[in-house]
């Protein structure tokens, strides 16, 4: 069983209806501490907003700090949703922000940021991951989307939902803090059909959870896959590699992909594999091993098949945990979603310095994607990714913060 922090008490799992809940603290924040700083922790649940920066186009961009009531802190800003910071306590009650980011939205806005094209903490949409040729087809007409990653789209296109600005409503709640955050992509939008009306919710419990609601709804047919792309390092942000960290995946089975990255269709056990995640294995255990599927993907860079969802469970399942030896923290990722890609940070190279100061290196932080699968517009078998007018798109997902002694299962 995991350690757990003091004040911990059990969330309940119920969507949150937050709109109208009372905003407490809502100000001016303070500037608050570096990376750097390893602090106890704040003791006070709350929200805070401060300005981040301006767009090209003079729009503001604000930032958000959340606090529980443990003092695990997070900063999100409303543009792209993306998750600045997160600092969770060590086994020893020490904190550290366990999330690759940048502190000036200037970063996040350079040019060689958007060449590198990491992603660091965003929120994807519409589409998590790639789909192969730019292309899919729906109620007999051909949709083209951009192709910004070789001849594949990824991620949503160009402008995708981590680029940018959503409406943000910060709340209070009983079960956390956190924050709405609402876009309409208009009908057309990167080549997509249907006007689509997105509403996340980000909410810190005082469970130590990280919770994220997604909803959507559309006037056209259109696929909608939308996820959170935050790099975690549990040893801390810039201390180093994740090849250490003990990964459990409940899948049997993962896709397979083509060089490309693009899913060949098949459904492929795990077992015998370097993709056998079923027990608690280090990520670089095996990350090096002659196998035609590490090498497409310069290491891990797949879909994982979740053993115990389904396409239509409304009750999320434990679909990953990962331990980190030196500090001992846990995290745990509970979702609705039928299938999670794992990406070991194969295409950080160091020429992106983080909030620490240090370079992000080759396989400095790791992704866990919850997600339905890639390329599914164009894999008649894979679980449906097609939203029909009158239907709501809705996907939880639950990131768990706790510290344990051994590696555990
Ligand atoms: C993809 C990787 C990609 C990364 C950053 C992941 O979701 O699977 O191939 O490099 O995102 O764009």
């Amino acid at each position: 069983m995991p350690l757990t922090y003091a004040s911990m008490r059990s969330s309940g799992g119920r969507l949150l209806q937050s709109a109208g809940a009372a905003i407490l603290m809502l100000g001016v924040a303070q500037a608050h501490g570096s990376a750097e700083d390893i602090s106890d922790g704040a003791t006070e649940r709350g929200v805070d907003k401060s300005v981040f920066g301006q767009l090209p186009d003079g729009r503001q961009v604000d930032v958000y700090r959340f606090t529980n009531a443990n003092g695990i802190e997070m900063r999100v800003t409303n543009y792209g949703g993306i998750i600045l910071s997160l600092k969770t306590p060590d086994i020893e009650g020490k904190f550290d922000d366990v999330v690759l980011g940048f502190d000036s939205l200037e970063a996040y806005l350079s040019d060689e940021y958007r060449q590198a094209n990491p992603y660091f903490g965003a929120l994807i949409g519409r589409y998590g991951n790639r789909i192969a040729g730019g292309e899919f087809s729906l109620d007999g007409e051909t949709y083209t989307l951009a192709t910004n990653n070789g001849s594949n789209h990824l991620h949503g296109g160009e402008q995708g939902f981590d680029r940018v600005l959503w409406q943000a409503e910060p709340f209070e709640s009983e079960e956390g803090a956190g924050l709405v955050l609402r876009y309409t992509s208009e009908d057309g939008e990167e080549g997509y059909p249907g006007k689509l009306e997105t509403e996340v919710t980000y909410t810190l419990t005082d469970a130590n959870e990280f919770i994220v609601d997604y909803q959507a709804t559309t006037d056209k047919a259109t696929p909608v896959n939308l996820t959170q792309h935050s790099y975690f390092n549990l040893a801390g942000e810039g201390r180093g590699s994740i090849l250490d960290h003990h990964l459990t995946i409940h899948a049997d089975a993962f896709t397979p992909v083509d060089e490309t990255l693009i899913p060949t269709g098949e459904i492929r056990s795990v077992e015998g594999t370097p993709f056998d995640f079923t027990q608690a294995t280090a990520i670089g255990e095996r990350i090096e091993q002659d196998n035609e599927q590490l090498t497409f993907g310069k290491g891990y860079d797949h879909n994982f098949v979740l053993a115990e969802q389904t396409a239509s469970s409304s009750e999320p399942v434990l679909a990953a945990r990962v331990w980190e030896p030196e500090s001992g923290r846990l995290l745990e990722i509970t979702t609705t979603e039928p299938g999670i890609q794992f990406y070991s940070g194969n295409f950080l190279a160091g020429d992106l310095t983080g909030k620490r100061g240090q370079a992000y290196e080759h396989r400095s932080g790791f992704a866990l994607e919850t997600q339905h699968y890639p390329d599914s517009p164009n894999q008649a078998d894979f679980p449906s990714t097609i939203l029909e007018p009158g239907e709501t798109y809705r996907s939880r997902t639950i990131y768990r913060f706790s510290v344990q002694e051994t590696a555990g299962s």
